[in-house]
Protein backbone atom coordinates (compact mmCIF):
# COMPACT_ATOMS: atom_id res chain seq x y z
CA UNK A 1 0.00 0.00 0.00
CA UNK A 2 1.21 3.15 -1.03
CA UNK A 3 1.05 6.41 1.37
CA UNK A 4 0.81 10.13 -0.58
CA UNK A 5 4.22 10.70 1.66
CA UNK A 6 6.16 7.73 -0.24
CA UNK A 7 8.72 8.99 -2.80
CA UNK A 8 8.28 6.78 -5.32
CA UNK A 9 10.62 7.29 -8.38
CA UNK A 10 10.75 5.62 -11.97
CA UNK A 11 14.89 6.07 -13.50
CA UNK A 12 15.19 5.14 -17.01
CA UNK A 13 18.53 4.80 -18.49
CA UNK A 14 19.64 4.66 -21.97
CA UNK A 15 23.15 6.73 -22.73
CA UNK A 16 24.54 3.65 -24.39
CA UNK A 17 23.75 0.33 -25.32
CA UNK A 18 21.75 -0.79 -22.21
CA UNK A 19 18.34 -0.27 -21.91
CA UNK A 20 17.45 0.23 -18.27
CA UNK A 21 14.53 1.13 -15.71
CA UNK A 22 14.72 0.72 -11.52
CA UNK A 23 12.04 1.59 -9.32
CA UNK A 24 12.95 3.10 -6.01
CA UNK A 25 10.75 3.86 -2.93
CA UNK A 26 11.93 6.02 -0.43
CA UNK A 27 15.77 5.22 -1.36
CA UNK A 28 15.19 2.01 -1.35
CA UNK A 29 15.46 -0.09 -4.58
CA UNK A 30 12.38 -2.86 -5.56
CA UNK A 31 13.43 -3.22 -9.33
CA UNK A 32 15.97 -2.83 -11.67
CA UNK A 33 15.55 -4.01 -15.24
CA UNK A 34 18.78 -4.17 -17.72
CA UNK A 35 18.18 -5.50 -21.23
CA UNK A 36 21.48 -5.55 -22.92
CA UNK A 37 22.18 -5.07 -26.27
CA UNK A 38 24.13 -8.28 -28.10
CA UNK A 39 23.36 -6.91 -31.64
CA UNK A 40 26.92 -5.26 -31.47
CA UNK A 41 29.05 -8.13 -30.47
CA UNK A 42 29.31 -8.76 -34.29
CA UNK A 43 30.83 -5.50 -35.20
CA UNK A 44 33.39 -5.52 -32.19
CA UNK A 45 32.08 -2.15 -30.74
CA UNK A 46 28.77 0.40 -29.94
CA UNK A 47 27.06 0.91 -33.21
CA UNK A 48 25.05 4.21 -32.34
CA UNK A 49 22.17 3.49 -34.68
CA UNK A 50 21.70 0.23 -33.72
CA UNK A 51 22.05 1.32 -30.68
CA UNK A 52 19.17 3.57 -30.43
CA UNK A 53 17.09 1.35 -32.50
CA UNK A 54 17.44 -1.33 -29.78
CA UNK A 55 16.65 1.31 -27.37
CA UNK A 56 13.10 1.54 -28.98
CA UNK A 57 12.11 -1.68 -29.09
CA UNK A 58 13.57 -2.23 -25.23
CA UNK A 59 12.21 0.95 -23.21
CA UNK A 60 8.50 -0.22 -22.62
CA UNK A 61 8.65 -4.01 -21.86
CA UNK A 62 11.76 -2.60 -19.97
CA UNK A 63 9.63 -0.19 -17.78
CA UNK A 64 7.03 -2.10 -17.71
CA UNK A 65 8.94 -4.58 -16.19
CA UNK A 66 10.44 -2.96 -13.56
CA UNK A 67 7.53 -1.47 -12.79
CA UNK A 68 5.62 -5.01 -12.43
CA UNK A 69 8.61 -6.37 -10.22
CA UNK A 70 8.19 -3.09 -7.77
CA UNK A 71 4.78 -4.46 -7.51
CA UNK A 72 3.54 -0.53 -8.03
CA UNK A 73 1.24 0.75 -10.29
CA UNK A 74 1.70 3.06 -12.77
CA UNK A 75 -0.20 5.70 -10.71
CA UNK A 76 1.72 5.41 -7.65
CA UNK A 77 4.87 6.99 -9.26
CA UNK A 78 6.24 10.33 -8.01
CA UNK A 79 8.33 11.36 -10.61
CA UNK A 80 10.54 10.32 -13.07
CA UNK A 81 14.17 10.53 -13.93
CA UNK A 82 16.00 9.65 -17.19
CA UNK A 83 19.87 10.32 -18.45
CA UNK A 84 20.07 13.34 -19.72
CA UNK A 85 23.44 12.93 -20.88
CA UNK A 86 26.65 11.98 -21.38
CA UNK A 87 26.30 9.80 -23.71
CA UNK A 88 25.40 8.40 -27.38
CA UNK A 89 22.33 10.95 -28.43
CA UNK A 90 20.26 9.08 -30.21
CA UNK A 91 20.23 6.84 -27.41
CA UNK A 92 19.38 9.33 -25.35
CA UNK A 93 16.64 10.83 -26.85
CA UNK A 94 14.66 7.23 -26.78
CA UNK A 95 15.28 7.67 -23.07
CA UNK A 96 14.18 11.59 -22.80
CA UNK A 97 11.09 11.01 -25.24
CA UNK A 98 9.59 7.91 -23.14
CA UNK A 99 10.38 10.16 -19.92
CA UNK A 100 8.39 13.03 -21.46
CA UNK A 101 5.64 10.66 -22.83
CA UNK A 102 5.45 8.87 -18.79
CA UNK A 103 5.73 12.72 -17.55
CA UNK A 104 2.75 13.93 -19.44
CA UNK A 105 0.83 11.32 -18.99
CA UNK A 106 1.17 10.66 -15.45
CA UNK A 107 0.84 14.42 -14.96
CA UNK A 108 4.04 13.67 -12.73
CA UNK A 109 7.48 15.81 -12.49
CA UNK A 110 10.54 14.65 -14.82
CA UNK A 111 13.83 14.90 -13.57
CA UNK A 112 17.27 14.82 -15.43
CA UNK A 113 20.31 12.60 -14.80
CA UNK A 114 23.74 13.20 -15.18
CA UNK A 115 25.07 9.57 -15.83
CA UNK A 116 28.46 10.11 -14.29
CA UNK A 117 26.71 11.59 -11.52
CA UNK A 118 24.31 8.54 -11.30
CA UNK A 119 27.66 6.34 -11.39
CA UNK A 120 29.07 7.81 -8.47
CA UNK A 121 26.04 7.50 -6.47
CA UNK A 122 24.97 4.15 -7.01
CA UNK A 123 27.15 4.08 -3.29
CA UNK A 124 23.81 5.18 -1.79
CA UNK A 125 21.40 2.51 -3.37
CA UNK A 126 20.05 0.56 -0.12
CA UNK A 127 18.30 -2.96 -0.68
CA UNK A 128 16.43 -4.83 1.62
CA UNK A 129 17.77 -6.94 3.58
CA UNK A 130 21.35 -5.55 2.08
CA UNK A 131 23.97 -4.36 4.18
CA UNK A 132 23.91 -0.79 4.11
CA UNK A 133 27.30 1.23 4.60
CA UNK A 134 27.30 4.30 1.93
CA UNK A 135 30.48 6.40 1.90
CA UNK A 136 30.63 9.46 4.11
CA UNK A 137 31.86 13.16 2.54
CA UNK A 138 33.83 14.43 1.35
CA UNK A 139 34.99 11.48 -0.71
CA UNK A 140 36.68 10.58 -3.69
CA UNK A 141 35.70 8.37 -6.43
CA UNK A 142 37.56 6.56 -9.20
CA UNK A 143 34.67 6.61 -12.13
CA UNK A 144 36.51 4.10 -14.12
CA UNK A 145 34.23 3.23 -17.66
CA UNK A 146 34.55 2.66 -21.30
CA UNK A 147 34.10 6.44 -21.76
CA UNK A 148 35.16 8.19 -18.68
CA UNK A 149 38.29 7.69 -16.57
CA UNK A 150 38.30 10.24 -13.64
CA UNK A 151 39.13 11.00 -10.25
CA UNK A 152 36.39 13.03 -8.72
CA UNK A 153 36.08 14.79 -5.06
CA UNK A 154 32.48 14.04 -3.72
CA UNK A 155 31.32 17.34 -1.50
CA UNK A 156 27.76 16.37 -1.37
CA UNK A 157 24.89 13.98 -3.22
CA UNK A 158 25.24 16.28 -5.92
CA UNK A 159 28.47 18.68 -5.32
CA UNK A 160 30.83 17.30 -7.46
CA UNK A 161 34.68 17.88 -8.78
CA UNK A 162 36.36 16.49 -11.38
CA UNK A 163 39.91 16.52 -10.22
CA UNK A 164 41.34 14.58 -12.98
CA UNK A 165 40.42 12.95 -16.10
CA UNK A 166 41.70 10.93 -19.04
CA UNK A 167 43.42 13.18 -21.88
CA UNK A 168 43.09 10.96 -24.44
CA UNK A 169 41.22 7.28 -23.94
CA UNK A 170 39.53 5.87 -21.02
CA UNK A 171 40.42 2.84 -18.77
CA UNK A 172 37.34 0.82 -20.84
CA UNK A 173 38.60 1.63 -23.84
CA UNK A 174 41.72 0.37 -23.24
CA UNK A 175 40.77 -2.69 -22.19
CA UNK A 176 38.34 -2.97 -24.98
CA UNK A 177 40.65 -2.23 -27.96
CA UNK A 178 43.50 -4.07 -26.69
CA UNK A 179 41.13 -6.94 -26.02
CA UNK A 180 40.46 -6.78 -30.09
CA UNK A 181 43.88 -6.30 -30.99
CA UNK A 182 44.30 -9.93 -29.78
CA UNK A 183 40.97 -11.09 -31.06
CA UNK A 184 39.16 -11.04 -28.24
CA UNK A 185 35.30 -10.25 -28.77
CA UNK A 186 33.89 -6.86 -27.39
CA UNK A 187 33.38 -5.77 -24.46
CA UNK A 188 37.07 -6.85 -24.13
CA UNK A 189 37.41 -6.13 -20.42
CA UNK A 190 35.70 -9.22 -18.50
CA UNK A 191 37.15 -11.48 -21.10
CA UNK A 192 40.73 -10.04 -20.18
CA UNK A 193 39.70 -10.11 -16.46
CA UNK A 194 39.12 -13.67 -16.99
CA UNK A 195 41.92 -15.12 -18.86
CA UNK A 196 44.13 -12.39 -16.69
CA UNK A 197 43.50 -14.86 -13.53
CA UNK A 198 45.34 -17.53 -14.90
CA UNK A 199 48.20 -15.32 -16.27
CA UNK A 200 51.86 -13.80 -15.53
CA UNK A 201 51.02 -10.31 -14.62
CA UNK A 202 54.89 -9.23 -14.76
CA UNK A 203 55.68 -11.81 -17.84
CA UNK A 204 55.59 -8.40 -20.18
CA UNK A 205 56.19 -4.60 -19.23
CA UNK A 206 54.25 -2.18 -21.39
CA UNK A 207 54.61 1.57 -21.75
CA UNK A 208 53.60 4.20 -18.93
CA UNK A 209 52.22 7.76 -19.08
CA UNK A 210 53.89 10.83 -17.05
CA UNK A 211 51.02 12.94 -17.32
CA UNK A 212 51.12 15.76 -14.49
CA UNK A 213 48.56 16.11 -12.03
CA UNK A 214 45.92 13.95 -11.74
CA UNK A 215 44.94 13.08 -15.18
CA UNK A 216 45.14 10.42 -17.31
CA UNK A 217 46.14 8.57 -20.87
CA UNK A 218 45.50 5.21 -21.96
CA UNK A 219 46.39 5.72 -25.73
CA UNK A 220 50.36 5.54 -25.24
CA UNK A 221 49.55 1.85 -23.55
CA UNK A 222 47.40 1.15 -26.06
CA UNK A 223 49.77 1.94 -29.12
CA UNK A 224 52.60 -0.15 -26.97
CA UNK A 225 50.57 -2.86 -26.30
CA UNK A 226 50.17 -3.00 -30.42
CA UNK A 227 53.47 -2.50 -31.82
CA UNK A 228 54.93 -5.16 -29.12
CA UNK A 229 52.47 -7.69 -30.79
CA UNK A 230 53.44 -6.68 -34.25
CA UNK A 231 56.73 -7.58 -33.36
CA UNK A 232 56.15 -10.88 -31.57
CA UNK A 233 54.28 -12.33 -34.17
CA UNK A 234 57.20 -11.16 -36.67
CA UNK A 235 58.86 -13.79 -34.52
CA UNK A 236 56.17 -16.33 -33.63
CA UNK A 237 52.53 -16.37 -35.29
CA UNK A 238 51.14 -18.40 -32.81
CA UNK A 239 52.57 -15.71 -30.09
CA UNK A 240 49.24 -14.47 -28.72
CA UNK A 241 47.72 -18.24 -28.58
CA UNK A 242 50.41 -19.30 -26.64
CA UNK A 243 50.71 -16.06 -24.16
CA UNK A 244 47.03 -14.59 -23.92
CA UNK A 245 46.67 -14.90 -20.33
CA UNK A 246 50.30 -13.76 -19.60
CA UNK A 247 49.21 -10.59 -22.16
CA UNK A 248 46.02 -10.12 -20.39
CA UNK A 249 47.80 -10.17 -16.96
CA UNK A 250 50.29 -7.85 -17.73
CA UNK A 251 48.49 -5.71 -19.66
CA UNK A 252 45.66 -5.04 -16.75
CA UNK A 253 48.27 -4.68 -14.04
CA UNK A 254 49.52 -2.00 -15.92
CA UNK A 255 45.89 -0.36 -16.34
CA UNK A 256 45.56 -1.03 -12.79
CA UNK A 257 48.81 0.49 -11.56
CA UNK A 258 48.16 3.76 -13.72
CA UNK A 259 45.12 4.03 -12.05
CA UNK A 260 45.87 3.48 -8.53
CA UNK A 261 49.25 5.59 -8.84
CA UNK A 262 47.13 8.99 -9.84
CA UNK A 263 44.24 7.75 -6.82
CA UNK A 264 46.79 7.19 -4.10
CA UNK A 265 48.07 10.66 -5.10
CA UNK A 266 44.83 12.49 -5.06
CA UNK A 267 44.34 10.70 -1.70
CA UNK A 268 47.70 12.40 -0.03
CA UNK A 269 47.12 15.43 -1.65
CA UNK A 270 43.51 16.17 -0.77
CA UNK A 271 43.61 14.13 2.44
CA UNK A 272 40.69 12.29 2.00
CA UNK A 273 40.77 8.67 2.97
CA UNK A 274 37.16 7.66 1.94
CA UNK A 275 37.72 5.82 -1.15
CA UNK A 276 34.81 4.73 -3.63
CA UNK A 277 34.89 3.23 -7.25
CA UNK A 278 32.33 3.09 -9.69
CA UNK A 279 31.82 2.62 -13.47
CA UNK A 280 31.68 -0.76 -15.89
CA UNK A 281 35.67 -1.39 -15.26
CA UNK A 282 35.23 -1.35 -11.28
CA UNK A 283 33.33 -4.93 -12.18
CA UNK A 284 37.46 -5.79 -12.51
CA UNK A 285 38.33 -8.26 -9.96
CA UNK A 286 42.36 -7.03 -10.29
CA UNK A 287 41.47 -4.08 -9.67
CA UNK A 288 39.13 -4.80 -7.08
CA UNK A 289 42.24 -6.96 -4.89
CA UNK A 290 44.23 -3.77 -5.67
CA UNK A 291 41.69 -1.07 -4.03
CA UNK A 292 41.47 -3.51 -1.28
CA UNK A 293 45.23 -4.17 -0.80
CA UNK A 294 45.73 -0.27 -1.14
CA UNK A 295 42.76 0.48 1.35
CA UNK A 296 44.81 -2.04 4.17
CA UNK A 297 47.77 -0.07 3.26
CA UNK A 298 46.81 3.43 3.60
CA UNK A 299 44.33 2.65 6.23
CA UNK A 300 41.35 3.85 3.35
CA UNK A 301 37.42 3.23 4.14
CA UNK A 302 37.31 1.90 1.00
CA UNK A 303 33.89 1.07 -0.70
CA UNK A 304 33.00 -1.36 -3.59
CA UNK A 305 29.87 -1.20 -5.51
CA UNK A 306 27.99 -4.68 -5.83
CA UNK A 307 28.76 -5.94 -9.43
CA UNK A 308 24.66 -5.02 -10.52
CA UNK A 309 25.39 -1.15 -9.55
CA UNK A 310 29.27 -0.76 -11.64
CA UNK A 311 27.74 -0.99 -15.50
CA UNK A 312 25.16 0.94 -16.84
CA UNK A 313 21.76 0.64 -14.78
CA UNK A 314 18.60 2.58 -13.89
CA UNK A 315 18.72 1.83 -9.95
CA UNK A 316 21.57 4.48 -9.88
CA UNK A 317 20.12 7.03 -11.97
CA UNK A 318 16.66 6.71 -10.00
CA UNK A 319 18.77 7.01 -6.68
CA UNK A 320 20.11 10.10 -8.01
CA UNK A 321 16.27 11.54 -9.03
CA UNK A 322 15.87 10.48 -5.36
CA UNK A 323 18.19 13.41 -4.02
CA UNK A 324 17.23 15.83 -6.75
CA UNK A 325 13.57 15.18 -5.96
CA UNK A 326 13.99 16.35 -2.29
CA UNK A 327 15.68 19.36 -3.37
CA UNK A 328 13.00 19.92 -6.41
CA UNK A 329 15.00 20.16 -8.93
CA UNK A 330 12.96 19.20 -12.01
CA UNK A 331 13.20 20.10 -15.88
CA UNK A 332 10.65 21.23 -18.70
CA UNK A 333 9.29 19.66 -21.32
CA UNK A 334 12.40 21.46 -23.71
CA UNK A 335 14.72 19.08 -22.29
CA UNK A 336 16.87 18.30 -24.71
CA UNK A 337 19.81 15.11 -24.02
CA UNK A 338 23.17 15.83 -24.43
CA UNK A 339 26.35 14.17 -25.89
CA UNK A 340 28.97 15.78 -23.82
CA UNK A 341 27.74 16.98 -19.88
CA UNK A 342 29.95 18.31 -17.77
CA UNK A 343 29.78 16.45 -13.79
CA UNK A 344 28.39 19.66 -12.25
CA UNK A 345 25.54 19.95 -15.10
O1 LIG B 1 30.14 1.86 -17.26
P1 LIG B 1 30.00 0.97 -18.43
O2 LIG B 1 29.04 -0.17 -18.32
O3 LIG B 1 29.51 1.75 -19.67
C1 LIG B 1 30.11 2.63 -20.52
O4 LIG B 1 31.05 3.35 -20.18
O5 LIG B 1 29.58 2.65 -21.64
O6 LIG B 1 31.46 0.44 -18.79
C2 LIG B 1 31.71 -0.45 -19.84
C3 LIG B 1 33.20 -0.73 -19.85
C4 LIG B 1 33.67 -1.52 -21.07
O7 LIG B 1 34.82 -0.87 -21.57
C5 LIG B 1 34.00 -2.89 -20.51
O8 LIG B 1 35.03 -3.56 -21.20
C6 LIG B 1 34.44 -2.54 -19.10
O9 LIG B 1 33.54 -1.52 -18.70
N1 LIG B 1 34.35 -3.68 -18.19
C7 LIG B 1 35.43 -4.27 -17.65
C8 LIG B 1 34.95 -5.35 -16.88
N2 LIG B 1 33.59 -5.37 -16.95
C9 LIG B 1 33.24 -4.33 -17.77
N3 LIG B 1 36.73 -3.97 -17.77
C10 LIG B 1 37.59 -4.75 -17.11
N4 LIG B 1 37.22 -5.82 -16.36
C11 LIG B 1 35.93 -6.15 -16.21
N5 LIG B 1 35.57 -7.19 -15.45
Amino acid sequence: METKKDIIILGIESSCDDTSSAVIKNGYLLSNIIANQNVHKAYGGVVPELASRAHQQNIIPVVDQAIRQANISPDDITAIAFTRGPGLLGSLLVGTSFAKGFSLAKGIPMIEINHLQGHVLAHFIQEHNEPYDPPRFPFLCLLVSGGNSQIILVRDYLDMEVIGQTIDDAAGEAFDKCAKVMGLPYPGGPMIDKLAKEGDPEAFKFAKPRIPDFDYSFSGLKTSFLYFLRDQLKENENFIEERKADLCASLQKTIIDILLNKLIKAAKETGISEITVAGGVSANSGLRNALIEAAKKRHWKMHIPKFAFTTDNAAMIAITGYYKYQRGEFIGMDAVPFARMDIQV
